[in-house]
């Protein structure tokens, strides 16, 4: 007999971090309708109540859980407010200041410090918090948004990418920590998203976006709604046997090996 391992997370309670806008609202929204109870994080109020209402207005169900992902006391103050989770997705990754194009050359340690305490700390910060809880449960998925500039390396990005890098070997080497405990722990790696500051500049000159789209195989650049039929499917039971993986979410950008 076929074990019933359908890509579906009804029931699951799902930790969206940076869930307030962008790639994570997407994320909450197509995990809310998969049929998850999702807590949309957030360190913007306004943001994170505003996805919950157009959750709740699907009739589905999502709470905001506000905290600063980088400050470990109000980490903990979420997980005591959440209570135990199933599913943990790392998406916060674009800090308030922005990700600063900069030649390396130029940039001083205060450039390089907020990304990495968001793209490389939050990460191991809020999955420590968060694994006890799952170790418990004999069941857990860790799911975290990082980006092809610390798979391939992109120009005036060499920090952020070092940070995502970092966050990639620290979920390969966390899935074989916990891989016995039926917890999963995975990678999305996503190209330029057509979103964002991006998407203003888009949207002033309506050329920038087949000029950007060039070396993308799928002739366009992402959308946050590109990723979530697959992170749905790496925090379903339908991913049990996935885990310690980066995947490209990219249109064909730079492919996996
Ligand atoms: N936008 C892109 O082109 C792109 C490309 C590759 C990878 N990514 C990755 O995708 C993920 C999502 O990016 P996005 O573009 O949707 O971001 P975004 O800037 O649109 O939204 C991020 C949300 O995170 C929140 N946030 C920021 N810092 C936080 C913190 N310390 N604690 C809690 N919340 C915080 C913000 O308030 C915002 O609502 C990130 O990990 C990013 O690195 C984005």
């Amino acid at each position: 007999m076929i074990p019933d391992r359908s890509n579906v997370i009804a029931d699951r309670n799902a930790v969206i971090t940076g869930s307030g806008a962008g790639v994570g609202r997407a994320l909450a929204i197509q995990m809310a309708r998969a049929g998850a109870h999702v807590w949309v994080n957030d360190l913007n109020r306004d943001r994170a109540e505003s996805v919950c209402a157009e959750i709740e207005a699907e009739g589905l169900l999502a709470s905001p859980v506000i905290a600063d992902v980088c400050d470990g006391d109000a980490v903990g103050a979420m997980v005591r407010e959440t209570g135990p989770v199933d599913i943990l997705v790392n998406n916060a990754g674009i800090p308030e200041s922005g990700v600063r194009l900069q030649h390396f050359a130029e940039s001083e340690p205060e450039d390089w410090e907020p990304l990495i305490r968001l793209n490389l700390f939050a990460v191991l910060g809020v999955t420590r918090a968060y694994l006890p809880g799952m170790i418990e449960n004999g069941w857990g998925r860790i799911l975290t948004i990082v980006s092809d500039s610390g798979r391939k390396g992109e120009r005036h990005q060499a920090v952020y990418g070092a940070a995502k890098a970092a966050a990639m070997g620290f979920s390969r080497g966390l899935a074989h920590d916990v891989g016995r405990q039926g917890i999963t722990v995975n990678c999305i790696a996503l190209g330029a998203m057509n979103h964002g500051v991006l998407a203003d500049a888009i949207e002033a000159d309506p050329g920038l976006e087949r000029k950007l789209s060039r070396p993308y195989p799928a002739g366009r650049l992402g959308r946050p709604e590109d990723v979530a039929p697959l992170a749905v499917l790496l925090c379903s039971d339908g991913g049990a046997f996935i885990t310690g993986q980066v995947y490209p979410v990219d249109g064909g950008y730079f492919p996996a090996l």
